[in-house]
């Protein structure tokens, strides 16, 4: 049997994105809560689901931390959080933070299923679905449940995060998920608006590598001190800060997704 057979649309959500990565820290979660505000800010309606099980970071950096979906009385189906107008579900609001999962496959399996087809997501014009790092059984297990329409990859300007950012990108051809584009995230720092960019990282071969492999950039975003404060205080820069050459950024990124 073709392990594509099992993919079932979920009743209400248009479209349903995945954000990965190859490797972790590189603001795969950053990106995905931001991008998540900016498209709800041109009108549409968006969950964030976080499937990066092993570490989910999106309770905190939506300000919901410790916080517990409610049953549904009538069918039983999970409700999921609401913060800055979308809808969240994690791993995270199921266990606690500080609680290392341990996983067999038929249990991610099931997990999984559960978002999907247990959560009372309603209509959504966007699922974006925040992946862990890697090349793992999450993808894969979420390519075979439903038909994701795209997947962006999000790297940093060095080469030791190309590597595995190819990877990743590799990754969604064999599972046959389209890949939109890759984000560059951290991309260079200007102390004022006015100052110069810096490189953070030594710049490597992402450009000439993309070019050559026809993939399109989608965003190149600055690092900015005002992210990492905004993800603590649980709520996202495009929110905290709308003014921001980064959620500037972000809008222009959810642009490519409308
Ligand atoms: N553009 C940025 N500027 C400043 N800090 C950033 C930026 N993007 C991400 N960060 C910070 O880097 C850390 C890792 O980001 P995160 O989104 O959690 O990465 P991942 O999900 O890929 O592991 C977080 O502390 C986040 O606030
Ligand atoms: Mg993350």
């Amino acid at each position: 049997m073709n392990p594509f057979d099992q993919q079932k649309p979920i009743e209400g959500i248009k479209n349903i994105i995945v954000i990965g990565s190859g490797k972790g820290g590189v603001g795969k979660s950053t990106v995905t809560v931001n991008l998540a505000c900016a498209l709800k800010n041109k009108g549409q309606k968006v969950g964030l689901l976080d499937a990066d099980i092993y570490g989910p970071s999106l309770p905190r950096m939506m300000g919901a931390l410790g916080q517990k979906p409610a049953i549904n009385n009538d069918d039983n189906k999970i409700q999921p959080l609401t913060r800055q107008g979308l809808k969240l579900m994690s791993m995270g609001f199921l266990v606690d933070e500080n609680q290392a999962m341990v996983w067999r496959g038929p249990m991610l399996f099931k997990a999984m299923d559960q978002f999907f087809r247990d959560v009372d997501w309603g209509e959504l014009d966007y699922l974006l679905i925040d992946l862990p790092p890697g090349t793992g059984d999450i993808a894969l297990t979420v390519a075979q449940k439903v038909p994701v329409n795209g997947a962006i990859v999000i790297c940093t300007p060095q080469n030791v995060a190309l590597v595995d950012a190819k990877k990743a990108i590799n990754m969604f051809d064999q599972i046959n998920v389209p890949l939109l584009g890759v984000v560059e995230n951290m991309a260079y720092f200007k102390a004022t608006p006015e100052a110069e960019p810096q490189s953070l990282f030594p710049r490597g071969e992402l450009n000439t590598w993309l070019e050559t492999h026809k993939i399109p950039k989608l965003a190149e975003l600055p690092f900015e001190p005002n992210v990492g404060l905004s993800s603590e205080a649980g709520i996202p820069i495009v929110e905290s800060h709308p003014q921001s050459a980064t959620a500037q950024g972000f809008s222009q990124l959810a642009n490519h997704l409308l």
